[in-house]
């Protein structure tokens, strides 16, 4: 249990937990997923997922961890020993993310000095795709963003970040409000904002359901033991539904602002042209600039933002390393420091061998994908479902949904308990199975729905 105290210790739990969910999910791949699958159709199915399978999940891992007092390597094989490995599996998953995170992270930090260096140049198109490809570059900002998240962890800094975050989280909100506004208020882009809302069902595949089931456990740090280790801090005087429900309202409406800002923006700059809102995981990088370089103030406003989406991003990788680093410690009982360094280590090589995916190893395509694409996709389309079904499983049949109410109804009520059991025990397993199941099979190409 060495030092995990620490990192929640004085704050509000509501704060730690959204400042976790809070990051590059977000603000990054929350957009990109939007465009791609659909717009308006991918945001309904989102909110759709969020308010029920989400809310399930979170409250089932707050609970657990709040009941258990443990982290999840230990809170599964105490709730029963049969199903010890599902923490296990659920550790392994930031272990997946971490890498290429810290990668991403790089391109924000690049970004951010860009702005200010020379936001003409950041600007045009070919911008973004010569800095990913080339070869060294991006690996130096990956280790400066690594660097930084590592010293964090380290010297345990956690509550510095954390007073920080008091006052960075809300103004990240001001900023993406106030870009938001900025970008729906332009003349032309109201083909986007209603490509962005208006659902469109002929867009809907079993595809858009798993994307948008790995984005929301990604999105809000579920299905990997995060929420399990934040309950165990709960206190039981915190009422477990109320917590949820706020975490998830602040988790989706950064995200949909996110959404709000970019999606329009692209509509706007590419004269209502639809392939562009596909580019995937550059959408960020390559419209942002040009929205900044158009604005009086741009690039003070710009860097202010990306500054911003740094530090989400680097609570977010903290976060992620600090949950492994606590896995290793408790599971081999390594020692803090050595513990931290191996993983940075292993964060450094893989996060490289994405990053030259993007160019001398353009070449390597795993099932289709990029390196990176393919980390992405495993751990969220798969991993996360997987795990979250497990859950389920373990608490509709094995400790029974009944142990999760009585947690939460230990104070406060808890309305939708009939709801709620129904829903862990038969709709929620079954769902995330058929979900995962033709949806990989959809990527695969093997089935065309
Ligand atoms: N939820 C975070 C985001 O939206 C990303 C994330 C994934 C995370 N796993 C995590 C954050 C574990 C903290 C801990 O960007």
């Amino acid at each position: 249990m060495e030092n995990r105290n620490t990192f929640t210790g004085k704050i509000g739990f509501i704060l730690a937990a959204a400042g976790s969910a809070v990051g590059l999910g977000n603000l990054w791949r929350f957009p990109y997923l939007a465009a791609k699958y659909g717009g308006g159709a991918f945001l309904f199915v989102y909110i759709l997922l969020a308010v029920t399978f989400g809310t399930v999940l979170m409250i089932t891992e707050i609970s657990i961890g709040r009941k258990t007092q443990l982290s999840p390597l230990a809170a599964f094989g105490k709730l029963s020993k049969k199903w010890g490995w599902l923490g296990k599996l659920a550790t392994f998953v930031p272990v997946l993310i971490f890498p290429y995170y810290c990668l991403i992270g790089g391109w924000v930090t690049k970004y951010t000095y860009a702005t200010i260096a020379d936001l003409g140049a950041a600007a045009q198109d070919s911008y973004f795709g010569g800095y990913v490809s080339s070869s060294v570059e991006p690996l130096v900002w990956f280790g400066v963003f690594l660097a930084l998240t590592t010293l964090v962890v380290l010297f345990g800094v956690n509550k510095g970040i954390e007073k920080l975050s008091k006052i960075l989280m809300p103004a990240l909100l001001v900023i993406t409000v106030g870009l938001s506004v900025y970008v729906v208020t332009r003349p032309g882009s109201l083909p986007g904002i209603k490509y962005y809302l208006l659902p469109n069902f002929k867009e809907l595949s079993f595809k858009t359901f798993l994307a948008a089931l790995g984005q929301l456990f990604y999105s809000m740090s579920l299905a990997m033991g995060i929420m399990i280790t934040y309950g165990s801090y709960l206190s039981k005087e915190e009422k477990i539904t109320e917590a949820t429900h706020k975490i998830e309202l602040f988790d989706t409406a950064i995200a949909f602002l996110a959404g709000l800002m970019i999606i329009p923006a692209v509509f706007n700059f590419s004269g209502g042209d639809k392939t562009a809102l596909s580019t995937g995981p550059s959408l960020m990088f390559q419209t942002l600039p040009k929205v900044f370089n158009e604005m009086p103030a741009g690039r003070i406003i710009g860097a202010l933002f990306f500054f911003l989406v740094l530090f989400a991003a680097l609570t977010s990788s903290v976060s992620i390393l600090e949950a492994i680093v606590s896995g290793i410690i408790d599971e081999f009982g390594m020692k803090r420091v050595p513990a931290t360094l191996i993983v940075a280590a292993y964060g450094a090589a893989l996060g490289a061998v994405c990053s030259l995916g993007f160019g001398i190893w353009s070449n390597i395509k795993i099932i289709g994908f990029g390196i990176l694409d393919f980390l992405d996709f495993i751990s969220n389309n798969v991993f996360l479902p997987l795990v979250g079904m497990f859950t389920c499983i373990m608490v509709g049949f094995v400790i029974k949904p009944k142990s999760i109410i009585d947690e939460v109804e230990s104070n406060g009520t808890f309305r939708s308990k009939g709801f709620y059991s129904v829903m862990v025990k038969w709709i929620a397993p079954i769902f995330i199975f058929a979900i995962l199941i033709s949806g990989i099979l959809q990527s695969f190409g093997i089935l065309k729905i």
